[in-house]
């Protein structure tokens, strides 16, 4: 069984590496020690939870980047069990993944459910996606699913900064995730659904509800989204186009890398209406 690099190891952040939110909800050492007790039943549960919505938003995601037969160097951040990597395959069948996550016990799962399906055309690194060593300009397209909710604005933020970094000009990126839609009784059968029907069933089937009666704070806090849309708007190297799914029970942010020109085009345009 290949291992993960030992190099990324040391890339993990050290706790003083990432500043401390007020929150520890977002406090990544959490984050990660959630994700590590969930991996085990992570890609079932997540499946008949979302009464299979996770997989078919898995597909809208990829059709949001540009389909082609030529080789791609693909980053998949948040890569959990290697969920998405079929996908990507069948979108970008010369795909070349690199599949980023921090938690040990989903690339522990991983590498023992899915990397030989994929073996040499998927790469593991144990990192953290705010501290990567990915080289600058090295991604053609980056992907995520349902990796954006543990994060606060600060850290979304910084994410955003590291996709307009990592992706080379004209590259592509989608990211989705669920939200809580804006319709009111909907959105109260969804808490609902969330905070009692979702922990019940890990009760029943793992006979521990702790981890899965967090998803219903995660996506409290997150709520339809906006602070992650707000992020990734506010980053300049990057054009963002936002689509909802089912009335707003999931969402996607995508969109290209901008190059030099169009970014330094762009900001004299902004300079230009301050001064206005
Ligand atoms: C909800 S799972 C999503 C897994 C997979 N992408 C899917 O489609 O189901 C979120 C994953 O993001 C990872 N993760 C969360 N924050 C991270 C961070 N800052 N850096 C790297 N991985 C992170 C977790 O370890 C977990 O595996």
């Amino acid at each position: 069984m290949p291992t993960i690099p030992a190099a990324s190891a040391v890339a993990l952040p050290a706790s003083d590496a990432v500043p401390c939110t007020p929150d520890p909800l977002y406090d990544p050492a959490g984050v990660r020690h959630l994700f590590d007790r969930m991996a085990r039943s992570y890609d079932r549960m997540n499946v008949m939870l979302s009464l299979g919505f996770s997989v078919l938003w898995r597909h809208r995601l990829l059709r949001l980047v540009p389909a082609t037969g030529s080789p791609r160097r693909v980053l998949d951040l948040m890569s959990g069990r290697g969920e998405t990597w079929a996908t990507i395959e069948r979108r970008l069948p010369q795909a070349r993944i690199t599949a980023l996550d921090f938690s040990d016990e989903m690339l522990a799962q991983a590498q023992r459910r899915n990397l030989g399906r994929f073996a040499g055309r998927v790469r593991l690194r144990r990192e953290d996606a705010l501290e990567q060593t990915t080289p600058s300009g090295s991604v053609d397209i980056v992907v995520s699913a349902y990796g954006l909710k543990t994060f606060d604005a600060r850290q979304l933020e910084r994410l955003a900064a590291e996709v307009a970094r990592t992706l080379r000009p004209g590259g592509s990126f989608a990211f989705v995730d669920v939200t809580e839609p804006a319709c009111g009784p909907l959105r109260v059968a969804y808490r609902s659904y969330l905070r009692w029907i979702v922990p019940l069933a890990g009760l029943l089937l793992l006979s521990d509800p702790t981890e899965y009666r967090m998803l219903h704070r995660y996506l409290a806090g997150f709520g339809d989204g906006s602070r992650a849309v707000a992020a990734f708007r506010a980053e300049p190297g990057l054009e963002v186009e936002v689509r909802r799914y089912f009335f707003g029970c999931a969402m996607s942010i995508s969109g290209r890398r901008l190059g030099t020109d169009e970014e330094e085009a762009r900001s004299s345009a902004a300079v230009r209406i301050l001064e206005g």
